[in-house]
């Protein structure tokens, strides 16, 4: 089974975060080959980076850093759940994500996001590139929530769509595929 991490690009309080993040995992759960798992920034509780030395080096000091590694590290694949704030990813995502290098090389990660009219889809755009210097391979696929606040209903549930459950499913299908594709590669590495 190829181990695939959420983690969630909001930890502000009253987030809307939390409905996405268990929604995708509801789906991830019915895809085959893959064991799936939140991680939950805002109970992480990463400091603002505190290590003296590069995350490339690998040596780290601090406990919350080793098990943030050993977290990501034993991790196959990813699906970041993001919010845009001010066009970009949020800081607690940067943060958790510049902490570590190795951890995050060569494994696939799969996007959703939220917001207004695009739909986090500038956030995402720069988390691409951001993949791109951590070795991974950003899937093209991904799910983009536009104004969700129109699809609240009374209880403030976001009413989720068959189009967008459909494209997370076909999204976690290649997420699933890739993971397991590259654990091979990464095997070979070392
Ligand atoms: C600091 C801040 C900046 C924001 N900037 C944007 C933005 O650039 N684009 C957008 O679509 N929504 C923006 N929003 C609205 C968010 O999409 C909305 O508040 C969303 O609920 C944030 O995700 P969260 O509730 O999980 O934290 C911003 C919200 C905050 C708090």
């Amino acid at each position: 089974m190829a181990k695939i991490k959420i983690i969630t690009g909001s930890n502000r309080p009253g987030r809307f975060n939390p409905q996405p993040v268990a929604w995708v995992k509801s789906i991830a759960e019915t895809v085959s080959g893959i064991e799936v798992e939140v991680l939950d920034l805002a109970e992480i509780n990463l400091p603002f980076l505190d290590e003296t030395l590069p995350p490339m080096m690998g040596q780290y000091t601090q406990v919350h850093t080793k098990a943030w590694s050993a977290k990501i590290g034993e991790a196959d694949g990813f699906i970041f759940v993001t919010p845009e704030y001010n066009h970009a990813y949020p800081a607690v995502l940067k943060n958790a994500i510049d902490y570590l290098f190795t951890e995050w090389n060569y494994k696939p990660v799969a996007f959703v996001s939220y917001g207004a009219v695009v739909g986090g889809a500038l956030a995402v755009e720069q988390l691409r590139s951001l993949a791109s210097v951590l070795n991974m391979f950003a899937l093209k696929e991904q799910v983009v929530i536009p104004n969700y606040w129109g699809g609240l209903n009374e209880d403030g549930e976001y009413q989720f769509t068959a189009e967008q459950g459909k494209v997370a499913t076909e999204m976690l299908i290649k997420l699933a595929f890739w993971s397991e594709e590259m654990k091979v590669s990464r095997a070979k590495l070392s």
